[in-house]
């Protein structure tokens, strides 16, 4: 049973929590840095974060770090966020092994340079048995592509069309054996789903936020997730309360 510092019954606790880390670059922007700024900022961030989650209680966060789309950013950038990983896992890994998370990968590896997609194998063999928090990199990840995956391999294993239903396509993609988001976080104030997890997040609560992800600390964690304590999840059905009333 995970435990929590959090003033939050359990239950109404999300287990698996996504991350949209939205506006890095505006906030370099707004203070005349280049965009590269913005990202390590957002890193240093995303460490806060994480250490929140395993205080909190959380047993899944994924985080979208960056998608099929972003590999068509400016080469300068795309080469910083990649050195941003690379200094990330050779200097947080031992913090975060020794802290229990386990991390984990969705999307497309085959993409990375080999160096860096070895060091990332390499660290997601180092945590494998951790259980404190499962931490998902979305890196080099499209909810479309992750899907039109799932229909290839269910294609060549040779599934027969009357076999799928929504247990077998979850079973084929990247977070085969994750419980779905309970709760979605977008900061930087748009309101998109931008391909991630597209999929997983059908039932999700969403909670939008204009603070640029740098500036999205612990205080604005614990909100969100108040507030998602107070959602009323109807997966599109009635509530429960609106059923008692009409069977009395
Ligand atoms: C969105 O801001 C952010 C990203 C595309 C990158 C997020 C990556 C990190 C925080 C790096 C750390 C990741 C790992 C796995 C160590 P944006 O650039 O789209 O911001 P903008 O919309 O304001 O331009």
């Amino acid at each position: 049973m995970p435990e929590s510092t959090l003033n939050i019954p359990l239950d109404k606790l999300p287990r698996h929590i996504a991350i949209i880390m939205d506006g890095n670059g505006r906030w370099a922007l707004q203070r005349g840095l280049p965009r590269l700024a913005g990202h390590k900022a957002g890193t240093e961030n995303l460490r806060r974060i994480i250490r929140a989650s395993v205080e909190f209680g959380i047993q899944y966060l994924t985080i979208y770090a960056f998608s099929t789309e972003n590999w068509g950013r400016p080469p300068e950038e795309v080469q910083g966020l990649m050195g941003i990983v690379q200094d990330v896992i050779d200097r947080e890994l031992e913090e975060l092994n020794r802290e229990g998370v386990q991390l984990r990968h969705i999307g497309r590896l085959e993409r990375l340079e080999p160096r860096l997609r070895g060091k990332v194998l390499k660290a997601i063999e180092r945590t494998k048995n951790n259980d404190r928090l499962i931490l998902i990199v979305a890196f080099s990840y499209g909810g479309r592509d992750e899907i039109v995956w799932a229909i290839q391999r269910m294609m060549k294993d040779g599934i027969l069309p009357e076999n799928v239903d929504d247990e077998m396509v979850s079973r084929y993609l990247y977070t085969a054996g994750v419980p779905d988001p309970d709760l979605v976080i977008r900061t930087s104030g748009e309101l998109r789903i931008s391909n991630f997890l597209i999929w997983q997040a059908a039932y999700s609560e969403w909670y939008f936020t204009p603070t640029y992800w740098p500036d999205f600390n612990k205080d604005e964690y614990r909100l969100a997730l108040e507030a998602f304590a107070h959602r009323e999840r109807r997966y599109g059905k009635v509530s429960s309360s609106e059923l008692q009333e009409s069977n009395a």
